[in-house]
């Protein structure tokens, strides 16, 4: 946990509202370990929580008047109001985030008034570790202990995801605000997107979570993201099916000559990554790292060459992480991909090694400046502080 942020979002939200701040929750962003482009496919993805997480303090007023503040973006603030409609903002694109949340719980009916709110955070942004998610469910926890609204973290999970699909306008899945909302320690977390049943997942103590950015923030994401949605929604009509998670491979393969070509090409990559998912549980319950090593490379190379999210960049850090690690550990690109980050399971003992490899070779091959995080999973969304 990060003491010294929690401390300076005490005393900015004091400064700030002449007020101290009654509830202070943690809410942390995710890294997916291996099922990519598989949860708006009904399918399975297993992610775990990381130790950099968003940051939400706040106090209830006494009119209908939402005050809110980032203090990762200058101590900006502006001020919506909940009697009134709330609208999206292009002024302060952060503060949306929370206008959906107040919107989405409004409209299911929960009684909210006005409030104080502050937020900080140290997810690092554009590197696809859902620092939106983090804030999203923090917000949302927030106001549940607030108000004491009693969400299941189920509840949270499936309200940030509607604030971010309806209000900010992202068609996101639901892997990542569960992943912040439900993670625990030292475990991931194996969630089947159509049941929602999520599933705690321990991981070997053998090794470390090396998440590494490219230094390519991701851009244009969102088209490139709701394409692929598109893609995976015409492969389910070809084959007459609600989702490509009713399908196995052998009946998509058994396609390959009569569908059209990227069409095919997306669907494999999605039922062969739902299979991965549910071998790499197996791998990691037994520590057979070999198995770990061919499903994290498998499911990069799917997401390479069938499901084209992937850039050079992110290959070449694969490969360089996959030269000193071989067998012993795993590594592949992470999140919805164009940039961002790779991440790796790594024997404690190789982590010096990864470091010096790529300090020598990525800058060289890239041209660009990779940044490496050593992550522990951590627990999901927690109260700090509830003092009402
Ligand atoms: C983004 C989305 C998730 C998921 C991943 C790809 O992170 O927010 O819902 O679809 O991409 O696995």
């Amino acid at each position: 946990m990060n003491t010294a942020l929690v401390e300076q979002l005490k005393t900015e939200f004091s400064l700030a509202y002449d007020t101290k701040p009654s509830c202070i929750v943690k809410a942390p962003g995710r890294v997916n370990l291996i099922g990519e482009h598989t949860d708006y496919n009904d399918g399975f993805v297993l992610p775990c929580a990381l130790d950099f997480a968003a940051y939400v303090a706040v106090t209830k007023r006494d009119d209908q008047e939402v005050h809110v503040s980032a203090l990762d973006y200058n101590k900006e603030s502006c001020v919506f109001h909940i009697n009134q409609e709330i609208k999206f903002d292009l002024d302060y694109m952060w503060s949306n985030y929370i206008r959906g949340i107040f919107q989405v719980l409004i409209e299911q009916g929960y009684r909210l008034s006005g409030v104080s709110l502050m937020l900080v955070g140290d997810v690092p942004q554009g590197a696809g570790l859902s620092s939106s998610a983090a804030l999203e469910v923090g917000v949302t926890l927030a106001l549940s202990s607030l108000f004491n609204l009693e969400l299941s973290s189920t509840d949270i999970a499936l309200i940030a995801q509607k604030a971010e699909n309806d209000f900010v306008g992202c068609q996101c899945g639901i892997m990542d605000q569960f992943a912040s909302a439900k993670s625990e320690r030292q475990h991931a977390l194996l969630i089947d997107c159509r049941t929602l049943l999520a599933t705690s997942v321990k991981l070997p103590q053998e090794l470390s979570i090396l998440v590494i950015h490219s230094g390519v923030q991701r851009g244009l994401v969102d088209s490139a993201y709701n394409q692929r949605r598109k893609e995976c929604e015409q492969a389910a009509e070809y084959f007459a099916v609600p989702t490509l998670r009713d399908l196995t491979l052998d009946e998509v393969l058994t396609q390959q000559e009569q569908m059209d070509e990227l069409i095919f090409k997306r669907a494999k990559h999605v039922v062969s990554e739902n299979e991965r998912v549910l071998s790499m549980v197996r791998a990691l319950q037994t520590s057979d790292l070999k198995q770990i090593s061919q499903l994290m490379r498998a499911s990069h190379y799917s997401l390479d060459q069938d499901y084209e999210v992937t850039v050079e960049p992110l290959n070449i850090l694969v490969d360089l992480i996959h030269d000193i690690i071989g067998e012993q550990g795993g590594v592949r690109m992470t999140g919805g991909g164009f940039g961002g980050c790779v991440v790796a399971l790594c024997p404690h003992d190789m982590v010096d090694a990864v470091n010096v490899q790529i300090k020598t070779h990525y800058t060289q091959q890239s041209g660009l400046k990779a940044t490496v995080y050593r992550c522990s999973a951590e627990q999901g969304a927690q109260v700090l502080l509830a003092d009402f």
